[in-house]
């Protein structure tokens, strides 16, 4: 099993969630062949967006997991702005936590992700903990890492195959996650060089995912292996 993910970031209205998500449904309708079942196809829209891409993809049918870009530390409360993994859990089932985007803009520190961690995983929901490089601390419980460099990230630089997976293999070996996905300038041209030995448990994209044309020749070459 591959996780094939995409992280909207602060991007799109709702007018362009339900072209999104027509688009991809249509692509799925017209050439699906079964091998989506070796994947998991996840998408990451902004809060806002959670409950219309909740009901897109029951309405169009769609093999599509939801998660959340962000989870509050804390439970349910007076925590103005915040949004719970208690309430998160109705709408999704995965949350990215941890990404250099928070970390760098939002002053995200370790104490305050293990915190996030803690809670996602109390209300039953995986998160998906971003990792810059190998010396990243990953908090317990955590079962999936991504490992994404700081530098490729929407640079159109992606990370060597060989480095990601040698990566892959230390946070695997030292039992801090049991899958680790790859992510940073992942394009439908370079993913299956990620995915194609077994130490890489997915991908993690970020701009490509915002055109689901691309998303989808991602997840179509990924099926390919
Ligand atoms: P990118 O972003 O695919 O645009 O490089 C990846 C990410 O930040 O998750």
């Amino acid at each position: 099993m591959k996780y094939i993910i995409g992280n909207w970031k602060s991007n799109k209205d709702s007018r362009e969630v339900t072209i999104w998500f027509e688009t991809f449904a249509k692509l799925y309708k017209k050439n699906k062949t079964g091998k989506l079942n070796n994947l998991k196809v996840i998408i990451c829209p902004s809060f806002v967006q959670l409950v219309q891409a909740k009901q897109l993809v029951i309405s169009h049918n769609l093999p599509i997991k939801l998660g959340a870009q962000d989870v509050s530390p804390f439970a349910n409360g007076p925590y103005t702005g915040e949004v719970s993994a208690t309430q998160l859990k109705e709408l999704v089932e995965y949350v990215v936590i941890g990404h250099s985007e928070r970390r760098n803009n939002f002053q995200e520190n370790g104490g305050l992700l293990v915190q996030k961690a803690a809670m996602a995983i109390k209300e039953r929901l995986k998160p998906i903990f971003c990792i810059q490089d190998p010396k990243t601390t990953i908090p317990p419980g955590v079962s999936i890492a991504a490992y994404e460099p700081v530098w490729a990230i929407g640079t159109g630089t992606a990370e060597t195959p060989e480095n990601a997976a040698k990566i892959a293999r230390q946070v695997k070996q030292n039992k801090l996650a049991n899958l680790v996905v790859y992510g940073g300038s992942v394009t439908p041209e370079n993913v299956c060089g990620f995915l194609a030995g077994s130490s890489i448990d997915g991908i993690l994209a970020g701009g490509v995912s915002l055109d689901p044309v691309k998303f989808w020749q991602i997840i179509v070459n990924a099926a390919s292996l």
